[in-house]
């Protein structure tokens, strides 16, 4: 199967990588900064061109994987799935629960397969917190923290710092933590949020949820762009019969090792885990689509994730709970 990319920047490097591991062949590499589009093409012996809405176009290509700005998916996923392509979306699915809705109608009417990357899902810790709590290692879960934060990130022309553009924090990078939380714990009863960017501009934003799960189970949510630099993921989950804890910065993604067995005896900076979550993503999209596995998200899910952060950046404007 051939891949067209449309945007090719931060996440779009990461999903040629991914999609080339899994033995796609990365063919169309699009991106307004014909630049940036030609320099990864390079890499990848494809095609650069800067007109995304073309690359859905493509009659020489099976999956459109969508790597640009939020605000811009709705109408790359609308045109891939018109041209009847299989659609791979970052999160956040949407910029709006309805935009969300338009996309997944437009993906059943052409009967393509349409995935958004929510990767904490496929983060092989988060995975084994999910496991251990299913098996009753904690008793009953009551209550979850969970942490994530980095900082104020720029990406092309900015767009991170527009809060229309990103949502802040809380849209772009807590909806991560929110859609775990209710892949573990099911659906949400009701959210308070306090954030610094729920409106405008702002230098920097820092973001705490509380939530009641319909469950009973309590759980606070931080989520920061306020880190001098770095990025840090923590979670503290709490039951009748103990505790799982998790801490990047203990246990960090990205650490040293020695291949003696593959390689030169030297150090080479890799992950402790053996394939990148952003792999195991792709290789749950690509199963969906050869009918051999259910993916472990749905269009669904990205659906109620933004519809959480929506709820939450509404409680903010107005200091008050928001049922969902
Ligand atoms: N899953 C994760 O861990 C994760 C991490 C970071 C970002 N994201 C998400 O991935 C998406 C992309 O984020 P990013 O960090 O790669 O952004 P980025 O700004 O680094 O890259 C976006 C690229 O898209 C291009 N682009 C913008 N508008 C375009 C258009 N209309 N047509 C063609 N190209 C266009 C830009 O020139 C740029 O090269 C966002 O939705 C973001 O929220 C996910």
């Amino acid at each position: 199967m051939k891949v067209a990319l449309i945007g090719c920047s931060g996440m779009g490097n990461v999903h040629a990588q991914m999609a080339t591991n899994c033995g796609l062949k990365v063919s169309v590499f699009a991106d307004k900064n014909i630049k940036i589009a030609k320099a990864i093409a390079k890499q990848y012996k494809g095609e650069a061109i800067t007109d995304g809405m073309a690359a859905c176009e493509r009659t020489d290509i099976d999956i459109v994987a969508i790597a640009t700005p939020t605000p811009t998916h709705l109408m790359f996923v609308k045109a891939a799935a018109n041209a009847g392509k299989h659609i791979f979306c970052e999160k956040p699915f949407c910029r709006t629960a309805s935009e969300c809705k338009e996309a997944i109608a437009a993906a059943k009417k052409a009967k393509v397969k349409l995935f958004v990357g929510h990767v904490v899902r496929y983060f092989q810790e988060f995975e084994a917190m999910k496991t251990q709590i299913a098996a009753g290692k904690i008793g009953e879960p009551g209550f979850a923290k969970l942490y994530r934060g980095g900082l104020l990130p720029m990406g092309s022309e900015s767009w991170f710092r527009d809060f229309e553009k990103s949502g802040g924090v809380t849209f772009d990078c807590m909806i991560h933590d929110l859609d775990w939380l209710r892949y573990v714990f099911g659906e949400p009863e009701r959210i308070f949020c306090q954030a610094l960017m729920y409106t405008k501009r702002v230098p920097f934003d820092y973001s705490q949820v509380t939530l009641r799960m319909k469950s009973g189970l309590i759980a606070t949510v931080i989520g920061t762009w306020a880190h001098p630099h770095g990025f840090q993921v923590k979670a503290e989950i709490c039951g009748s019969g103990g505790m799982i804890q998790f801490n990047s910065n203990e246990a960090p993604m990205a650490a040293m090792k020695r291949e003696v067995k593959t390689g030169p005896d030297w150090a080479l900076p890799s992950s402790p885990v053996d394939i990148s979550p952003y792999q195991l993503e792709w290789e749950d999209f690509i199963g969906w689509i050869r009918d051999t596995r259910t993916p472990r998200v749905t269009a669904h899910d990205a659906l109620r994730a933004v519809q959480m952060v929506e709820a939450a950046l509404q409680s903010a404007k107005t200091g008050r709970p928001v049922a969902l």
